[in-house]
């Protein structure tokens, strides 16, 4: 397993440093297609504007008096529904448009090769200090055309070995697929397979403060131990909480917050476009 990693500074001691999450944007090669009858391009571009928006990012004069300021992005996977290098590479032009660092990792719809062969190598990267506090690191859950996760023996050893490296940083441990049960049947059986070895190993390391992960297109909080869990919206269609089968959603699209404080505290939300999409088919029976 190759380290890629990123260092962000922040030199503001007096506030929290800030870092989003999107995840699920679905995106097809040809942007004018629907997924279940939403135009997955449309809504996240959606979301991007929320995020310039609740961020003051179009403009820059008005930064200095905003409480919060990103300082990274990451997108937790299914960034394709159509995997192709066209379709990632319009995806990683629609974040730089957000003009902060955005990092990536690998959802089940997605294929690795093709997301590491596009030309914004800045993304591809698996360990973020983020200021002089904290660390994220990415992990890789999917493996190509498998719905369910699994990570491999050597994804867990690398794991192991960077919470051993950095016993002094309060870390956030990101991936794609839900490592807890989430009480929805049909994602509950293509969660996290080997969901038993990754918490036997975030066990050892007190310094984590939280998992993050998508998959799930819901939001899903919950705690184990002093660690916070937390999932995010996708950026497209969602997935009705507590089903047994598949089942959308009526909420829109959004994406998540977090605020890392330099005590290892964190506040999180989520924020969501004010209008549902047009198009959604409520009633499909899954894709
Ligand atoms: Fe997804």
């Amino acid at each position: 397993m190759l380290t890629n990693m990123l260092s962000i500074v922040s030199n503001d001691q007096t506030r929290p440093i800030r870092m989003v999450q999107i995840t699920d944007t679905h995106l097809f090669e040809d942007p004018k297609t629907c997924f279940l009858g939403m135009n997955t391009e449309n809504s996240f571009q959606s979301v991007i504007e929320l995020i310039k928006q609740e961020h003051s990012l179009q403009n820059p004069k008005e930064q200095a008096s905003i409480v919060n300021t990103v300082l990274l992005i990451i997108a937790t996977g299914d960034i394709a529904q159509t995997p192709s290098a066209t379709t990632y590479a319009r995806f990683l032009d629609r974040m730089k448009t957000l003009e902060q660092p955005c990092i990536w990792l690998q959802g089940n719809h997605d294929l690795n090769h093709l997301l590491l062969e596009t030309p914004q190598q800045q993304a591809n990267k698996n360990l973020i200090e983020l200021g002089q506090q904290w660390l994220v690191i990415m992990l890789n859950s999917s493996n190509d055309h498998e719905t369910e996760g699994a990570f491999s023996s050597k994804e867990l050893n690398w794991l192991t070995e960077q919470l051993k490296s950095y016993p002094d940083r309060h870390i956030i441990v990101a991936l794609h697929h839900n490592p807890l049960k989430i009480n929805s049947t049909w994602l509950d059986q293509c969660g996290l397979s080997n969901a038993n070895e990754f918490w036997e190993v975030i066990d050892s390391a007190s310094q984590v403060k939280a998992v993050i992960h998508g998959h799930v297109h819901q939001v899903f909080e919950a705690t184990r131990g002093s660690i916070q869990i937390w999932s995010c919206p996708s950026t497209c269609i969602q997935f009705k909480p507590n089903s047994e089968t598949f089942s959308v959603d009526i909420l829109p699209p959004g994406y998540r917050w977090f605020d890392l404080y330099h005590d290892g505290r964190i506040e999180s939300g989520v924020s969501r476009i004010s209008r549902m999409p047009e198009g959604l088919d409520f009633n499909s029976q899954g894709y």
